[in-house]
């Protein structure tokens, strides 16, 4: 069939989190499975964009509004990622380098699926499967439904990926024009809570929403920041489905990125070779157990308890732990995780900022990663972590739910309930004890090895969803 995913983020052309990995790698393995794939994502100023070869496949106007801006589609010329993957350039609205936080990111990503669309049906041919991401892309089912101009299109079937449900794009009424003209009797579709919500609009119209993992499909029923009963009441046409990992770029065996590679035949010598690296390099004492975090620091991953964590962590255990972190956001968390280095160097360091190097480093030298979100519809870090043989601390919630186990029911992480400063230092030194039992600690890392991740498995659950929208247009 023919799969069409649009995205405001895809690995490598434009990342942020993990919806980037999750549409750079997803489409792969549909193409792998026999199916023609097309990934549609707006052309930013990134490195990617700039370092690679692109053919124009259709050019045209895109109207918002009263606003013409003139826009492409290019095509990546060689399909070296496993899918065709298109850019929609819109120089005056994408021409920059960032993917997102700009003030026009309404009219920006309104842009993006009018022009999606536009060119779309341009084409003449009719596509089965129309997979949207997230907000950005949340009006595109409903366009297709109600729009004049895509009146061919109207029969499209559509699913709506929920990666997280806390953004909406929302917007005022007084930006409605902005819309190609429609029948206005379906204008409450739009509305939310007395504004047009991008999100609710995906929800509302799609044929089939997914979240990205069963547990988060449960609570966004009782936490979805307003949409709840939005969530419940389209509960028959949704599933979670479970993200998987890129296992061909996520490969200690084979990963270019790290120091030395590794399998779970001689995972031991190997991460203490990477362990030793990252430590050299961060001045960290590779003699003592390493907990890691990677992210984005805000409070929806747990990012505000890290600086208290870590800092009463270090004060109980400074003579036997090391923790690392590579992250950016919130300014005030960088600060306070900025000024900890003087207190505690030897056996803390810090890393603001995203680099992908370094964190595929970081997994394979590090004995613990640390994920105490609040929010994790799907949670990517763990499984990577796992893969490379480092032990995931993780709150139980979302994702995290359904991937991590706690060691003490024989599973392959360590788990607590609380978004918590005491829950995470409980969970340190629960950790703490585990490292210092060597045949136990080694288990649990052979058990998080050995999980199966892959989207091989995962990418089935996509395409018999797709089946059952185009035959019997219900799940
Ligand atoms: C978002 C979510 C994260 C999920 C990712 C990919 O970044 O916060 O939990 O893993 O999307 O679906």
């Amino acid at each position: 069939m023919e799969i069409f995913h649009i995205s405001a983020e895809c690995y490598p052309m434009a990342k942020v989190g993990g919806l980037a990995d999750v549409v750079g790698a997803l489409p792969k393995y549909q193409t792998n499975a026999g199916h023609l794939v097309r990934v549609v994502v707006p052309c930013y100023d990134t490195k990617f964009k700039n370092e690679n070869d692109f053919e124009c496949v259709h050019w045209a106007t895109v109207k918002l509004g009263n606003f013409d801006f003139p826009f492409s589609v290019l095509k990546e010329k060689t399909n070296k990622l496993g899918y065709e993957l298109y850019l929609i350039e819109i120089n005056d609205l994408f021409n920059r380098p960032n993917v997102y936080g700009y003030e026009d990111d309404i009219e920006r990503f309104l842009s993006f699926q009018i022009a999606t669309l536009d060119w779309i049906i341009a084409r003449n041919k009719i596509p089965d499967i129309i997979n949207c991401h997230d907000h950005h892309t949340g009006l595109v089912p409903f366009l297709l439904q109600v729009a004049y101009k895509y009146e061919t299109l109207k029969d499209v079937k559509t699913a709506i990926t929920i990666h997280n449900g806390l953004y909406q794009g929302w917007f005022g009424f007084d930006k409605l024009y902005y819309l190609p003209e429609f029948d206005l009797k379906h204008v409450g579709l739009l509305e939310w809570n007395n504004s047009i919500n991008s999100l609710a609009v995906g929800v509302k119209c799609a044929n089939a929403v997914t979240t990205v993992s069963p547990s988060y499909l449960n609570e966004i029923n009782y936490s979805a920041n307003g949409l709840e009963e939005l969530f419940r009441s389209v509960r028959n046409k949704s599933k979670g489905i479970l993200n998987g990992i890129d296992f061909e770029v996520w490969n200690p065996l084979k990963d270019q990125m790290i120091a030395e590679n590794y399998s779970i035949e001689n995972f031991e010598t190997g991460k203490l070779k990477n362990k030793e690296k990252l430590c050299e390099q961060f001045e960290l004492d590779s003699s003592k157990p390493l907990f890691s975090f990677i992210g984005r620091l805000f409070e929806e991953k747990g990012g505000d308890l890290l600086p208290q964590a870590s800092a009463l962590a270090l004060s109980e255990h400074f003579e036997d732990i090391n923790i690392l972190i590579l992250g950016s956001g919130n300014a005030e968390i960088e600060l306070q995780l900025t000024q900890l280095r003087n207190d505690y160097k030897g056996n803390y360091n810090v890393f603001i900022g995203y680099n992908e190097e370094l964190a595929h480093l970081i997994y394979a030298g590090s004995d613990y990663v640390l994920m105490p979100s609040r929010v994790e519809p799907c949670g990517l870090n763990q499984m990577y972590a796992m893969r490379y043989g480092t032990i995931p601390i993780v709150r139980r919630t979302g994702g995290l739910r359904d991937t991590v186990i706690d060691f003490g029911d024989d599973g392959n992480g360590v788990c607590h309930d609380q978004a918590s400063v005491g829950d995470i230092c409980y969970s340190i030194n629960r950790a703490v004890n585990l490292y210092n039992d060597k045949t136990n600690f080694n288990k649990v890392v052979q058990r998080g090895m050995s999980t199966d991740h892959s989207w091989e498995r995962v990418c089935q659950e996509y395409i018999e969803l797709y089946n059952l929208i185009i035959e019997k247009n219900e799940i």
